[in-house]
């Protein structure tokens, strides 16, 4: 090619890239669909300018392209989340079921929903719930925007479009929504600024991420000979995955399988378009949930029966509770009990060191 037709195709481009920068920042239409998700960018968060925690730099993040994610938005997002004013009562935000102190879950076993019914299962941490693409125990939202709608409407009672109305009343918010998106409050705006915001949220800069992985660190430390139980010995990375220590995938370790009526986990959600042999084993399956900072936020499992760290463990260890449609992988693990203290002391060592996390101040 002579260099005029390049020197055009460089101009052409940079025309474009000005052009794709101009064009505002329209909110994608509501409800994002399994489609917005296959479209999904996965993105290295150097990408961004907020800076990701050191043990989890590699780890991509699961961004849709309808909603990239910007600075302005992060910061929105995270005032909406603390914000009562997202609920039908104006008493119930984010928060109130995800309290970062404590691993922004709420230790309640199942939290009360807006009007007082109680939740079905357990409140899940929020550490890492930008890696996934399918949220909830079961999986059944497809990304977190389809999730975080569902929230806002089924915990917190919100109708979308009121609530948006109503904020855009508010100063200050009127000014943060025309800044991030060019637009007034919608109810599209309101639920990508959330997903924004919760993508930020990570369990990183642990304990265990500051120790030193050489051979002599591994072996004279608790926490170091911890890891070396929970991979080697008791082989938990079978479904705990480093870094973020899931797989996000959904198996029947037997919990809850022992109840009068068990909850049919994933098999409820999926339904007879399935394979066969798909949905048997998902009947009484549940998303890995992430071990970062698993230490911050008992009770666990998705009916939040087992009351501390260690008795979940015990109970892993112990093969999980026998069912028709156990996942093979999970098996008894005899420990020594220093091997057990020394698996506990590297679980601790996932949590971040405690802190009070900053509120922001809401816009008036
Ligand atoms: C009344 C309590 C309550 C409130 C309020 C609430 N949540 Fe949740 N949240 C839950 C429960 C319970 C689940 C798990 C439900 C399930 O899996 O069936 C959940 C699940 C989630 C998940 C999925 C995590 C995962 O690992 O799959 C995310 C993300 C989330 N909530 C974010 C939010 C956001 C953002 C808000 C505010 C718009 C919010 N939640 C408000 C109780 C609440
Ligand atoms: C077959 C896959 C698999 C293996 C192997 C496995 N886990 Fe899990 N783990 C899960 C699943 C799935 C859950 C959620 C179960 C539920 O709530 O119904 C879970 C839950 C947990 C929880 C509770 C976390 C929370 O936030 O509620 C802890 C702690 C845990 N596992 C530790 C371990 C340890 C330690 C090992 C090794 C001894 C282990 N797991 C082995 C799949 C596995």
């Amino acid at each position: 090619m002579s260099r005029t037709v390049w020197g055009l195709v460089v101009l052409g481009l940079a025309f474009a890239l000005f052009e794709a920068a101009r064009r505002p920042l329209a909110p994608p239409p509501l409800e994002p669909t399994a489609e917005a998700i296959e479209g999904a960018l996965t993105v290295t968060p150097e990408a961004f300018s907020f800076t990701m925690p050191e043990g989890l730099i590699d780890q991509p993040l699961v961004v849709p392209a309808a909603n990239p994610l910007s600075v302005e938005k992060i910061a929105l997002g995270e005032l909406l989340f603390f914000d009562p004013r997202l609920s039908a009562t104006q008493q119930m935000s984010c928060e109130t079921c995800h309290l970062p102190e404590r691993g922004w879950a709420d230790g309640l076993t199942q939290s009360p929903k807006f009007d007082g019914s109680p939740n079905a299962r357990h409140t899940p941490s929020l550490y890492g719930a930008g890696f996934l693409r399918e949220l909830y125990w079961d999986g059944r939202a497809q990304g977190l925007e389809a999730q975080i709608l569902a929230a806002w409407e089924g915990q917190m009672g919100a109708d979308p479009d009121r609530i948006a109305d109503e904020l855009g009343q508010v100063a200050g918010y009127r000014d943060a929504f025309s800044e991030t998106f060019d637009a007034p409050p919608t109810p599209a705006g309101i639920v990508d600024a959330l997903a924004s915001f919760v993508r930020t949220i990570h369990a990183g800069d642990t304990t265990w991420d500051r120790l030193p992985k050489d051979a002599a660190s591994l072996e004279t430390n608790a926490v170091g000979r911890g890891s070396g139980v929970f991979s080697e010995v008791a082989q938990c990375t079978l479904c705990h995955l480093p870094p973020v220590y899931s797989d996000a995938l959904f198996h029947n370790v037997g919990i809850g399988m022992d109840a009068d009526v068990p909850d049919q986990g994933r098999a409820a959600y999926l339904t007879a378009a399935a394979e066969a042999d798909v949905l048997a084993a998902s009947v009484g399956a549940f998303k890995t949930p992430t071990l970062r900072g698993v230490a911050d936020h008992p009770p666990y499992f998705h009916d939040g029966t087992a009351e501390t760290l260690a008795e979940a463990v015990d109970l892993m260890l112990a093969g999980g509770i026998a069912n028709d449609a156990l996942d093979e992988k999970l098996v008894p693990r005899q420990l020594t009990p220093e091997q057990r203290r020394d698996l506990l002391a590297f679980l601790e060592a996932l949590s971040p060191d405690a802190a009070t996390y900053p509120r922001p101040v809401l816009p008036e």
